[in-house]
């Protein structure tokens, strides 16, 4: 299958392009190269003659279609966005633009492209999403998120990505559209950009710096190994049902603070401090404005359905992440010096 991948060059839409060529299919890869984006996360299929590079950015309307013209995809994987809740608080308009607009030019143009083709009936446009969009729950293990919670999203971050979704089901119910949605739970694994907090944990754990934690540490997320998540993300685009959303999550729940305490004994076993522990570092800081509370998959639908399970468990990816980040201290030492990254970021409302 040939994929039109857009934000290949992020976090998880790298993970997703590897994988994709790992497993035969050709890939076209979309992305602006914003301040999050790193061409080194593809380096090691970007030689394929299965790959492809695109540098456009999705606000940009009249760039698309030359791009579904000359490649001819069979499917679209929408990932670019915009996805750090602590710059959505700070800047919001670029949220807006491309989360919404920049989903709904992707959506006009595969439209356009699809209708062309004579509205195959195989083609996909699956739309990654975030659980954030179901809003905060309670701390009642008995309450997760299901694909019929209803949208109550709380920051300008998953107001935009709850949007996009809007329209990515409009688009569907209104013109035919073939696509399929998933929502994921928090993310962690190999090329996490160095603002989000597994990679800001690690990395000021080794500089001797404070490890921060918001508030009190007690919001809960619900961790999937990012390998696992483009596993799923590549069954919902060539098994999931046309329309449908499946919700995607590692049943790993886990308060900031265990996390971050988990990841120090990880730190203390590998590369172990000369005098105590690195939780010794772990310093509490003012809480992000509407701080969820709580964010809990239930995976039952792409359990059930499409047979999916992840393959480590939260333990054995984040020993895996840290020895990841331990070896590769090149790629994250070019990237801290990027706009933003180490400032406390997200306090400004
Ligand atoms: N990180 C998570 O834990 C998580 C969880 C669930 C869902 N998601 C969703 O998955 C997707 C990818 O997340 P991520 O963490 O890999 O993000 P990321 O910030 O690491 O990567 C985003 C990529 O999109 C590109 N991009 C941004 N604006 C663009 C534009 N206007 N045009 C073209 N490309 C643009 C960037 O250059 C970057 O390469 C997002 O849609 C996010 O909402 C993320």
């Amino acid at each position: 299958m040939k994929i039109l991948v857009t934000g290949g060059a992020g976090f998880i839409g790298s993970a997703v392009v590897r994988l994709a060529i790992s497993r035969g299919h050709d890939v076209v890869n979309l992305d602006a190269l914003t301040y999050a984006a790193c061409l080194a996360n593809v380096a090691s299929v970007s030689n394929s003659a299965h790959y492809a590079f695109e540098q456009v950015d999705i606000r940009d309307r009249a760039a698309l279609d030359p791009v579904f013209d000359r490649h001819q995809p069979d499917a679209v994987m929408h990932l670019a966005a915009e996805s750090h809740v602590d710059r959505s608080i700070d800047g919001p308009g670029d949220f807006i633009d491309t989360n919404i607009t920049g989903t709904y030019n992707m959506l006009e143009a595969a439209r356009r492209y699809w209708t062309a083709q004579g509205k195959p009936a195989a083609f996909r446009f699956h739309h990654i999403s975030t659980d954030e969009v179901f809003g905060s729950l309670p701390n009642d293990p008995s309450v997760k998120f299901t694909e019929t919670t209803p949208y109550d999203p709380r920051s300008p971050y998953s107001a935009s990505k709850a949007s996009s979704d809007h329209l990515v089901r409009a688009w569907h119910e209104t013109y035919g559209l073939p696509v399929v949605l998933s929502n994921c739970s928090n993310n962690y694994g190999p090329f996490h950009f160095p603002e989000k907090l597994i990679p800001v944990v690690i990395l000021n754990a080794l500089a001797g710096k404070p490890l921060p934690i918001y508030g009190d540490g007690s919001n809960i997320r619900d961790w999937l190994y990012v390998e696992d998540h483009a596993d799923a993300l590549l069954l919902v685009l060539e098994k999931g049902t046309s329309g449908r959303s499946y919700n995607i999550g590692g049943e790993n729940e886990r308060s900031n603070l265990e996390l971050v305490q988990t990841l120090c004994a990880i730190l203390d076993e590998k590369r172990p401090k000369s005098q105590g522990s690195y939780s010794d570092q772990i310093t509490f800081v003012t809480d992000r404005p509407g701080h969820d509370a709580r964010y809990a998959i239930d995976p039952s639908r792409i359990r059930n359905e499409l047979g999916w399970r992840p393959s480590v468990t939260v333990e054995q990816g984040l020993a895996k992440t840290v020895q990841w980040y331990l070896d590769n201290e090149d790629w994250w030492r070019a990237l801290q010096t990027r706009e933003g990254v180490g400032e406390r970021l997200g306090v400004r409302a």
